[in-house]
């Protein structure tokens, strides 16, 4: 280890002096210096700095080779209380990296991680097995900027440091059609369990930013993501076949959902038959014009469930949460609950589609019906909205046990006539206005739709108290 006693003792040394560089004092300024607290799911014994593995934060120089000889050497320290890596103030330029387990990233404030925009310097990865190809071409995809598979207890966090993934020159490259393969994105973490990301700042993703995929226990929190209105694809949050995740207070700015759920694609998504569930979303403020707050699909082929989301706030959005699916992805998107949605300048409130038709390849089963049922509103307030609700389902195929209730919109200055246009849904709502359609008639009796009171895993999930 390069952080050895030696280096304590220089710091100590040259502190005395008062003449102390702060960049060397990073290394270990637990006693010295202003410590920097964190919460996190685990603490780690050993700390060592980016600068200790020969990294140059000039902004130009390739740190490709610094985090990974770091990383690689910091992972033999996973049975032995595991390891920190700080990344200080500076402009630190990479291409991609691996992660390992029982290990933390951790993102000084001031700190940008800088993604490189030399192709050689990102690795290819096969298409993922639950999509069949990639997403922007048939072959292979790009590795995340930041990525780690089969890993336990990993964390990416900080005091608010940056990662900057430069898109501007990917998003040329989408819109020309001069892509062979799949855009990378920001953090993508796979076949993991114990996972965090946290407390950074993420900006101009090259497509989505932080893709967690065959995982579980995954808590992400206090992100802000901020991509330009009009970038493609540059989703928030996508959460894609995992179990017991929850992302709560961030703050996301994007030219795609800001949350999307998801579950794989078709025929490859019902082959591979993963799910994602018990997946909490709250305290969520979105900004995106042309696309969901929350969207569950398009890609839903492993299943949809239990799914919780409270206290959203949505400005400027084209749509609160919104159902996508078509013929072709079967599986089902069922127990959605949602409360307490505040929204304003909003095209559509609520949105369901079944015929948002884009398939891997023709190979899709025609047969394939998506069932969707057990869909949950409530507590919900827009104002300035163009159209209430769009509710389309499949027609063979509706959507059922749709549940609206204490629903208020005010329109826009000039509204569309056709407030709630509903087709092949079946449910009910209880005190919304503007009323809603028949297929969802106002109950009598006054109801309230459920939300579940029970308690997910990952809600009990134990954060410790860790210090640099
Ligand atoms: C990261 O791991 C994946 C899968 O093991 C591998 O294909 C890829 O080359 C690795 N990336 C880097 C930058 O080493
Ligand atoms: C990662 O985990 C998956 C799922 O358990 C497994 O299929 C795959 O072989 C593992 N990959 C490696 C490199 O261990
Ligand atoms: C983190 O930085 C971003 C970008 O500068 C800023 O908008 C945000 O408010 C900061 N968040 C916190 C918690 O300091
Ligand atoms: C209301 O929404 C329209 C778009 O439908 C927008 O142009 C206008 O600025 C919004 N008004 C306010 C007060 O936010
Ligand atoms: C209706 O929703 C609002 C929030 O939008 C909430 O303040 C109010 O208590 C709810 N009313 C009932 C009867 O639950
Ligand atoms: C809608 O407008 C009415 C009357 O101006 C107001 O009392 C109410 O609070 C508004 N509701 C929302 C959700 O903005
Ligand atoms: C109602 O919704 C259907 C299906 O989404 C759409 O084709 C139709 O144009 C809509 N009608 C109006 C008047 O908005």
């Amino acid at each position: 280890m390069a952080c050895n006693y030696e280096i304590v003792q220089i710091v100590v040394g040259v502190l005395v002096l008062g003449l102390f560089d702060s960049r060397t004092a990073q290394c270990r300024p637990s006693r010295v210096l202003e410590s920097i607290e964190y919460s996190a799911l685990s603490c780690r014994k050993h700390t060592a700095s980016l600068t200790d593995f020969g990294g140059v934060p000039d902004g130009k120089t390739s740190n490709t080779k610094a985090f990974k000889v770091a990383i690689d050497k910091l992972s033999s320290l996973a049975g032995d209380g595991g390891a920190q890596l700080i990344v200080p103030p500076g402009k630190w330029l990479t291409g991609s990296f691996n992660l390992t387990s029982h290990f933390t990233l951790f993102i000084q404030q001031g700190a940008v991680i800088l993604a490189s925009q030399d192709e050689s310097e990102w690795p290819l990865l096969p298409p993922l097995p639950s999509y069949g190809r990639g997403r922007d071409a048939p072959g292979d995809r790009f590795s995340s900027l930041i990525f780690g598979t089969n890993l336990t207890d990993v964390i990416i966090t900080g005091n608010n440091g940056t990662i900057d993934g430069q898109g501007e020159s990917w998003w040329k490259k989408f819109r020309n059609g001069e892509l062979h393969n799949t855009r990378p994105y920001l953090i993508e973490i796979m076949h993991s369990d114990r996972v965090q990301i946290s407390d950074i700042t993420l900006i101009n993703s090259p497509s989505w930013n932080v893709h967690p995929v065959y995982s579980s226990n995954v808590l992400v929190q206090r992100l802000t993501i901020l991509a330009p209105i009009d970038s493609p694809n540059t989703d928030g949050i996508d959460p894609d076949s995992c179990t017991n995740t929850r992302i709560e207070d961030c703050y996301i700015v994007s030219g795609d959902d800001c949350i999307a759920v998801k579950s794989g694609w078709d025929q490859y998504g019902i082959k591979f038959g993963m799910p994602t569930e018990k997946l909490i979303i709250r305290r969520l403020t979105c900004i995106s014009p042309d696309s969901a707050t929350i969207a569950l699909g398009s890609e839903m082929s492993g299943g949809i469930k239990d799914v919780r989301a409270e206290d959203i706030i949505a400005i400027n959005t084209q749509s609160g949460i919104r159902i996508k699916t078509a013929i072709g992805r079967g599986a089902y998107v069922r127990d959605i609950f949602v409360r307490r949605m505040n929204m304003k300048t909003m095209k559509y409130v609520f949105w369901m589609s079944g015929s948002y038709n884009q398939h891997p390849d023709p190979g899709f089963d025609p047969k394939a019906f998506p069932k969707i049922e057990n869909i949950n509103y409530k507590d919900v307030r827009a104002e300035n909205v163009t159209y209430s609700a769009r509710l389309e389902g499949i027609p063979q195929d509706p959507f059922t046990g749709v549940c609206i209730s204490n629903v208020s919109i005010n329109l826009t200055e000039k509204p569309k006539e056709l407030q709630w246009n509903c087709t092949n849904i079946a449910g009910v709502t209880s005190h919304v206005n503007p009323k809603a359609c028949n297929l969802l008639p106002e109950k009598e009796e006054p109801i309230n739709c459920p939300f579940p009171n029970d308690r997910l895993p990952i809600e009990d999930i134990s954060i410790q108290k860790c210090k640099i």
